[in-house]
């Protein structure tokens, strides 16, 4: 089996991002929810998948969107068994490195507290708490947990020499 490749998603391969949504979240957004997601302006899709002899096989995804200078990661996941392996690390540097050549300034997303994997992802890669919204994920019976916001500065594009 190959090291998984991040590749960009294709267009009409939204229906990959929302099984493996499905298998990553406990409140995954659906087949339309990310039909309509990815079909939004300044949105574009990874994809990390292996290859083996019978196939590829995706195996996580994220979706970012860039509106001005402003890039913001709406969502990622890796599937359980390849956790741990610096996967989510190399879709986000992607997606980071790809907002920032589109010509987002500056990168946001949205992050429960007590997710403490995610959590060490993003600040690894830089991003810090900028904001938090007071019991903004209710999964009931669960108590409410807040959403913390999270910003990172991209770098300016290099210029190009003549
Ligand atoms: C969050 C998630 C995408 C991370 O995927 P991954 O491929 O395992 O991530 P990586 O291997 O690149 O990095 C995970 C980091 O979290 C750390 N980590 C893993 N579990 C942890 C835990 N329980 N507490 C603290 N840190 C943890 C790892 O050591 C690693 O840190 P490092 O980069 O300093 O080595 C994955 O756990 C997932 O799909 N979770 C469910 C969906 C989700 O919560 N998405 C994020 C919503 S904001």
């Amino acid at each position: 089996m190959s090291k998984p490749a991040v590749v960009l998603l294709r267009p009409g391969d939204h229906a990959l991002v929302a099984r493996l949504q499905e298998s990553c979240f406990s409140d995954p957004w659906g087949m339309d929810g990310v039909a309509r997601t990815v079909a939004m302006p300044g949105v574009f899709g990874l994809i990390a998948r292996v290859t083996s002899a019978a196939g590829r096989t995706p195996v996580g995804f994220a979706l970012a969107r860039v509106a001005a200078d402003e890039g913001e990661l709406l969502t990622i996941g890796v599937l359980p068994a390849w956790r741990n392996q610096g996967l989510a690390g190399r879709m986000l540097v992607t997606a980071m490195s790809r907002a920032c050549a589109l010509g987002a300034r500056s990168m946001l997303l949205e992050v429960a507290e007590n997710n403490s994997a995610a959590r060490a992802l993003y600040a690894r890669r830089g991003f810090n708490i900028v904001g938090r919204r007071i019991g903004y994920y209710r999964r009931p019976p669960a108590a409410a947990v807040d959403a913390l916001i999270m910003r990172v500065v991209l770098p300016a594009p290099m210029e190009k020499h003549r």
